[in-house]
């Protein structure tokens, strides 16, 4: 028994997959936390901090940006804890995830896609804006707030290596802040410095084209900025996948394997699939799937 929801949040299951390969692989089911992604480990955590220092009150007002699984959380924890929520996102974003965030009772405001974070007109600098105008309110800015990866570090990292028993050889995990890869890489690293971090991009993304970025449709992942929150030190390669590419694997992770989840978890399965061919017998590969393919489905992905 649970002594209430946020402390449901976290101990998520292993389940193995893509069984023909000569080191096994294991998918962690971020899915299945209650605000349905793996953000709600790093948003409870960065209000938890400011909670404790005084920085967020009772009655207070919550605002961050989100491309949803984090706007998800906070709203969720909102609701739980009596805050205000309001949420910065993107027209990109799938209804489903921005529905989500209003059925809490949050509100969201939503802006123009724009090439990068640093835009004035992203939605992150319009939550930066947006905070700095409202009174009592407090932002846990995701996208330039370590405690982001310090979360990770502490939750899912740990937990891995626990659930492995210290026997995981690679995590392959999405990098959209980077603080998932960045924290649970650097825990795992601590523990077995010859464990081999992956981290997982789009193709078009900021950091893939070296500040040249185009539009892409993977949701969730993308490193967007240059991220203070993604730990290059911890991560030995990056693995950049394309929007087909990607959203090919999500739907054969439903049609043949019973995973339905999110285009970022269909780009991490697709780069650890290319990824296998350099496991050995005894390898143990991680992968984390962030969130549920249901948050997709009117955008015609399963088509
Ligand atoms: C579904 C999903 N997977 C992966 C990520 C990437 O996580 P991070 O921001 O920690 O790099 C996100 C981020 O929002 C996400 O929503």
């Amino acid at each position: 028994m649970k002594k209430d929801l946020l402390h449901a949040i976290g101990n998520t299951p292993l389940a193995k997959i893509f069984e023909h390969n000569p080191g096994s692989i294991y998918a962690k089911l971020e899915y299945l936390n209650p605000g349905g992604s793996i953000k709600d480990r790093s948003a409870l955590y960065m209000v938890e901090w400011a909670e404790h220092r005084g920085l967020l009150k009772p009655g207070m007002t919550i605002i961050d940006a989100s491309s949803g699984n984090h706007g998800i959380a906070l709203a969720m924890i909102g609701a739980i804890k009596g805050y205000n929520v309001i949420i910065c996102s993107t027209e990109k974003h799938s209804k489903e995830k921005i529905n989500t965030i209003k059925a809490y009772g949050a509100q969201v405001r939503t802006f123009a896609p724009t090439d990068s974070l640093e835009d004035p007109n992203s939605y992150h600098s319009q939550a930066v804006l947006l905070q700095k105008n409202t009174p009592n309110s407090y932002m846990p800015n995701q996208y330039c707030n370590p405690l982001n990866a310090e979360a990770h570090y502490h939750g899912i990292g740990k937990e891995i290596w626990q659930q492995t028993d210290g026997k995981i050889t690679h995590l392959i995990a999405a990098a959209g802040t980077g603080g998932t890869v960045s924290g649970a890489g650097k825990f795992l690293k601590e523990m077995n410095p010859n464990i081999k971090v992956i981290g997982v991009d789009a193709a078009n993304s900021y950091r893939s084209t070296k500040g040249n970025p185009k539009p892409y449709k993977l949701e969730g992942m993308g490193v967007d900025s240059e991220s203070i929150v993604l730990d290059n030190s911890v991560i030995d390669e990056f693995i950049e996948v394309t929007d087909d590419q990607g959203i090919d694997m999500m739907k054969n992770l439903a049609h043949k394997h019973g995973f339905l989840v999110g285009p970022s978890s269909g780009a991490v399965a697709y780069a650890a699939y290319v990824y296998s061919k350099n496991l050995r017998p005894n390898d143990i590969a991680v992968i984390l799937f962030g969130d549920s393919g249901r948050a997709y489905l009117s955008k015609g992905f399963y088509e």
